[in-house]
């Protein structure tokens, strides 16, 4: 008897254990679909260069499924969707990214005659030239101000006496965001405002809408002229007769991007050959039967532009 009930509690404990791994394993499923979505649906190109790849899908999740952020985040109703891509004209929404989370959408003053009182404008959520959102804010800052809704701008305080333009009247208290559903934001889980951090930190910058950051996005670099980047591979027109020798991407040109790396491969339709160091300006190559081999030289300048030239080599040794 004493046998039975303990098979019988273990058979329990074995369903309980069973039945909590599958939830979570549907968890999971669920949020890889919605870090997938998020992929999908971010209008803007991200820049993952660092990042946790899978905290910029759910926050681009959060931010364009959930939070609505660019509904208010925007420079205002008439410019928030790409010509043609407004869904309240019946077309297939299309966001523009010319003014994606770049703020300046103006939500008006108080309507009080003992007025006047400031604006109410949403803010700039873009990074900026420190590469952080919220023009600079670290994910300590920008954790505090969703969680508490308090202006680290300042940018409305509290009126003490009359109404200037620039204060908030009581009972509204200045010193906390306007507008903002930050109320509803504060709740989010730590994870939740992370991914939303990571996500504003992938999207690109936009200059202040209306202009209060010269240069936010970091001066513009002027345009470089003349030189662009070119492979050359050699040597070339060349009859071996040993089966190993260098070949000399040396003379290669680099543009405006500054530094290169060198990728040698063998185009389709070549005898195979192998290419040691192929990354590398000046690899040795070890060919094989006899024939006229290709090999293939593409540079690549730190700005990602690249160009390829190819040699020909005739191997008539043994
Ligand atoms: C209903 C409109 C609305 C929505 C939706 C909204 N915001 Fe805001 N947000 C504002 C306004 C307006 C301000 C500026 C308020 C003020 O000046 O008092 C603001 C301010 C902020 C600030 C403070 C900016 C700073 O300089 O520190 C942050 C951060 C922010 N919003 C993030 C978000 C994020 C993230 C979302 C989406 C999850 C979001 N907001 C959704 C209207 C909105």
């Amino acid at each position: 008897m004493k046998k039975l009930l303990w098979l019988v509690s273990l058979n329990t404990s074995y369903f309980v254990l069973t039945s909590v791994t599958a939830l979570g394993q549907q968890a999971d499923v669920e949020l890889q679909i919605k870090i997938n979505k998020g992929f999908v649906l971010a209008p803007v190109p991200l820049n993952l260069v660092g990042r946790d790849s899978n905290l910029v899908g759910y926050g681009s999740y959060i931010v364009n499924a959930v939070g609505e952020c660019n509904g208010c985040h925007s420079a205002g109703n008439p410019t928030a969707f790409a010509p043609g891509g407004n869904p309240y004209f019946g077309k297939f929404a299309r966001t523009n990214p010319a003014t994606y989370l770049g703020g300046g959408n103006d939500f008006g003053a108080f309507p009080d005659p003992a007025g006047p009182f400031p604006h109410i404008v949403s803010r700039n959520l873009t990074p900026d030239k420190t590469g952080r959102p919220v023009g600079g804010d670290t994910l300590q800052d920008f954790m505090q101000t969703m969680r508490t809704g308090l202006d680290p701008d300042k940018l409305h305080p509290p009126c003490v006496g009359k109404p200037d333009g620039k204060c908030i009247p009581a009972p509204f208290n200045g010193t906390l965001l306007m507008v903002m559903p930050w109320p509803a934001y504060a709740n989010m889980t730590d994870r939740d405002l992370q991914a939303i951090y990571e996500y504003l930190s992938a999207i690109p910058c936009l200059e202040d809408n209306p202009v209060t950051t010269p240069n936010r996005c970091g001066p513009v670099a002027p345009p470089v002229t003349g030189v662009v980047t070119a492979a050359v591979a050699g040597p070339k027109g060349l009859t071996v007769q040993s089966r190993q020798f260098q070949m000399d991407g040396t003379k290669s040109i680099s543009g405006p991007g500054g530094a290169l790396t060198y990728l040698w491969t063998i185009p389709y339709g070549s005898p195979s050959a192998s290419i040691l160091g192929a990354t590398t300006a000046t690899p040795t190559v070890q060919l094989g039967q006899r024939g006229t081999y290709t090999f293939q030289l593409t540079v690549t300048d730190s700005k990602g532009v690249s160009a390829t030239d190819t040699v020909s080599v005739n191997f008539q040794g043994n």
